[in-house]
C-alpha cells in the first residue's frame, strides 16, 4: 500500500489488488481501479485471459477497456499470472470475481470459489500478514463455509 497526493491536492490511498477470475466482472474491476492509480495483478484458471492482460488486451469485449488495460500495463500497474500464490504474496487485497454458474438444481456452483478461497488460505499459511478478502461473485457464505 502507498500514500500519495493526488493531481486534486487530496491524498490517496493506493493498494496493491489480486483480482481472482479476469471475466466480466474481474476484468472491467481490474480496468477501473488500475485507472484510479492502484496496482492490480490479475489470476485467472484460463491462460489466454492471463496472456491478454499480460499483453495489455481485454479478455472479454467490453468498449473502452482494451484501452484502460494497455495505458495501466504501459504505466506499471498492472500484471497478471496463473499462480494465486505470487498475486497474493503481492497484494493487500484479493478480490474473488470467478463465475457461480447455476447447477441444474437451481443452485450455485461454488467449486470455483471454494478452490479460489484455499489458493489465498494456503498462501497466507506460507506468509502471514493481515491480508482483507472480498467476494464480489454471487455466493452465500454460508454455504461457502460448509
Ligand atoms: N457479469 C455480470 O454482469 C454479473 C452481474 C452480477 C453478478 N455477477 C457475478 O459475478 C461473478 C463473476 O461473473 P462473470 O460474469 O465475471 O463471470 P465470467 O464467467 O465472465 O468470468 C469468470 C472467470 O473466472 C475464471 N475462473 C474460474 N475458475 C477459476 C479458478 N479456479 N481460478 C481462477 N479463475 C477462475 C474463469 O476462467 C473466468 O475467466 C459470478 O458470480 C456472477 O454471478 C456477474
Amino acid at each position: 500500500m502507498t500514500v500519495e497526493l493526488g493531481s486534486h491536492g487530496l491524498v490517496e490511498l493506493l493498494m496493491n489488488i489480486a483480482i481472482f477470475g479476469l471475466g466480466y466482472v474481474g476484468a472491467v474491476t481490474a480496468g477501473c481501479l488500475t485507472r484510479q492509480g492502484h496496482r492490480v495483478i490479475g489470476v485467472d484458471a484460463q491462460e489466454s485471459k492471463v496472456r491478454a492482460l499480460q499483453d495489455g488486451r481485454s479478455p472479454i469485449v467490453e468498449a473502452g477497456l482494451e484501452e484502460l488495460l494497455s495505458a495501466s500495463l504501459a504505466e506499471g500497474r498492472l500484471e497478471a499470472t496463473l499462480d494465486a500464490a505470487q498475486a497474493v504474496a503481492a497484494a493487500d487485497l484479493s478480490l474473488v470475481c470467478v463465475g457461480t454458474p447455476a447447477l441444474a438444481s437451481g443452485r450455485l456452483n461454488l467449486e470455483a470459489v471454494r478452490h479460489v478461497s484455499s489458493q489465498i488460505r494456503d498462501a497466507l499459511r506460507q506468509q502471514p500478514r493481515k491480508h482483507t478478502l472480498v467476494y464480489r461473485c454471487r455466493c452465500c457464505l454460508a454455504a461457502l463455509v460448509k
